[in-house]
C-alpha cells in the first residue's frame, strides 16, 4: 500500500490527481487480503484498470485506488471450430486482440487498438466498427468486494447494452472483474460493413482481406482519427451517441438531409454525437489546456497543464450548445470520479 500517489500516468487524460491510498493487485489473493483491511473498510475506493475511461474531477482522490494488474492468458478448450480463451483482468486489451488475431481466432478483430485492459472491456461493453465485446463474450469472473466470494457472470447476467453493463449500473463499485472468457471462432465472416473499412481496404488495394489485414486496417483507421493517448490526453469518445425518437429525427433531417444515422431495432434512431458537436461549431476548438479533437469531435483532449474541471466545464458547454441547436442532450460515456 502506498500513500499520496500521483495518478497522472494511470489515467489516459493525464490529469495529476493524487490518491490518498494506492494499491496494485497482481493476484487474486492480494485482493482477498486487501478487503479484510481497515483501510479498505474505512475509505471509499476506486477500482482502476487502464484508466482510459475515467475523468478525475478533483486534484485529490480522497480514498483508496485499487489498480488491477493481474496477468495471464490460457486456453480453456479448443476444437477445430472454436476456442475458449481466458484472459486475466490486467492484460492489455490491444495486445490480447493482436494475440487472438495472430492465432487466427475471429471475434475481436474490429475491437483492435482500443486502449485499455481486458477487465474493463465488459464494464462498458466496448464497441467499434460494428462489433461489441458482448458478441464474443462467454462469461467472466468477478469478486464481490463485500464478501470476497467470486461469482461467474454469464452474458445474460451482465445485461450488456450500448456502452452499458450491470457493472456500470446496479453493481457499480461492488464487484471487481478478475478474468474474462471469450468464445472465438476459427472461421467466421469478417465484418467489413461499418463506416470506411471498405473504402480503406480499396484504397490500399486489398480486395479480400485476411483476418490479420482487417485487424491492421482497423488500427490504421483508428490512428488516423483518434489521438495517441501517449501524446495527447483523452478518453476516446467522451459522449455516447444519443438515441432519439424517429419523429424528432425526421424534423432534424429536414434541415440537415445529410445527417448520418443508424436505425435502432426499437424504431428509434442513433445519431453520432461527433456530428452534432461538429455542427455546433466545436470541432478543433481549444484553449491553452483542453479542447475538442480536430479529427473527431467526439473526443475531448487534454493538451497538458490542465485539470479535470477544465474538461467538465468544456463538456457542459458542448452539451448546452447541442441542446440549443438540436434539442438533444448528449451524455458522457466517461466515468466521472
Ligand atoms: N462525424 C462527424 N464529425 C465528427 C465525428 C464524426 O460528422 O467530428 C460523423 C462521421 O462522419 C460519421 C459518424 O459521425 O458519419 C460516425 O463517426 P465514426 O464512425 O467516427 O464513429 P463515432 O460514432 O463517432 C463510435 C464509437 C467509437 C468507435 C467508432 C467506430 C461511440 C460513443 N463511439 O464513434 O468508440 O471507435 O464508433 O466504430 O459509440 C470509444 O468508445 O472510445 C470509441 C472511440
Amino acid at each position: 500500500m502506498k500513500t499520496n500517489v500521483n495518478l497522472k500516468t494511470y489515467n489516459s487524460f493525464g490529469f495529476p490527481a493524487v490518491a490518498k491510498y494506492f494499491v496494485e493487485i497482481n493476484d487474486i489473493q492480494q485482493l482477498e487480503a486487501l478487503i479484510t483491511t481497515d483501510i479498505f473498510k474505512q475509505e471509499k475506493h476506486l477500482i482502476l484498470s487502464g484508466g482510459n475511461n475515467v475523468l478525475f474531477q478533483s486534484a485529490v482522490f480522497d480514498g483508496l485506488v485499487i489498480f488491477i494488474n493481474t496477468q495471464g492468458v490460457e486456453i480453456l478448450r479448443e476444437d477445430e471450430k472454436e476456442v475458449v480463451v481466458r484472459a486475466k483482468a490486467g492484460e492489455d486489451w490491444p495486445d490480447f486482440v493482436r494475440f487472438s488475431v495472430g492465432n487466427g481466432w475471429h471475434g475481436l478483430e474490429n475491437l483492435a487498438h482500443i486502449p485499455g485492459k481486458v477487465g474493463a472491456a465488459p464494464v462498458q461493453n466496448i464497441g467499434a466498427y460494428g462489433m461489441e465485446l458482448k458478441d464474443s463474450f462467454l462469461q467472466c469472473k468477478a469478486m464481490n468486494l463485500a464478501t470476497g466470494e467470486t461469482k461467474v457472470f454469464s452474458k445474460e447476467d451482465c445485461r450488456f447494452g450500448y456502452r452499458e453493463s450491470i457493472f456500470k449500473s446496479e453493481l457499480k463499485g461492488q464487484f471487481v472483474i478478475t478474468s474474462v472468457d471469450f468464445l472465438l471462432k476459427k472461421n467466421a465472416p469478417l465484418h467489413l460493413d461499418y463506416g470506411n473499412i471498405k473504402a480503406y481496404l480499396e484504397q490500399n488495394g486489398i480486395e479480400a482481406p485476411t483476418l490479420q489485414q482487417l485487424h491492421d486496417a482497423i488500427c490504421a483507421i483508428r490512428d488516423a482519427k483518434l489521438p495517441d493517448v501517449k501524446q495527447i490526453g483523452s478518453a476516446g469518445s467522451f459522449f455516447k451517441n444519443p438515441v432519439i425518437e424517429a419523429v424528432k429525427f425526421e424534423v432534424i433531417q429536414k434541415d440537415y438531409p445529410n445527417i448520418p444515422h443508424y436505425d435502432e431495432p426499437n424504431g428509434k434512431v442513433k445519431v453520432p454525437a461527433g456530428w452534432l458537436i461538429e455542427q455546433s461549431g466545436w470541432k478543433g476548438w481549444r484553449d491553452e489546456h483542453v479542447g475538442v479533437y480536430d479529427k473527431q469531435a467526439l473526443v475531448l483532449v487534454h493538451y497538458g497543464g490542465g485539470k479535470g474541471l477544465d474538461i467538465v466545464e468544456l463538456a457542459r458547454k458542448i452539451q448546452d450548445s447541442v441542446v440549443a441547436k438540436f434539442g438533444i442532450r448528449i451524455s458522457p460515456e466517461v466515468n466521472f470520479v
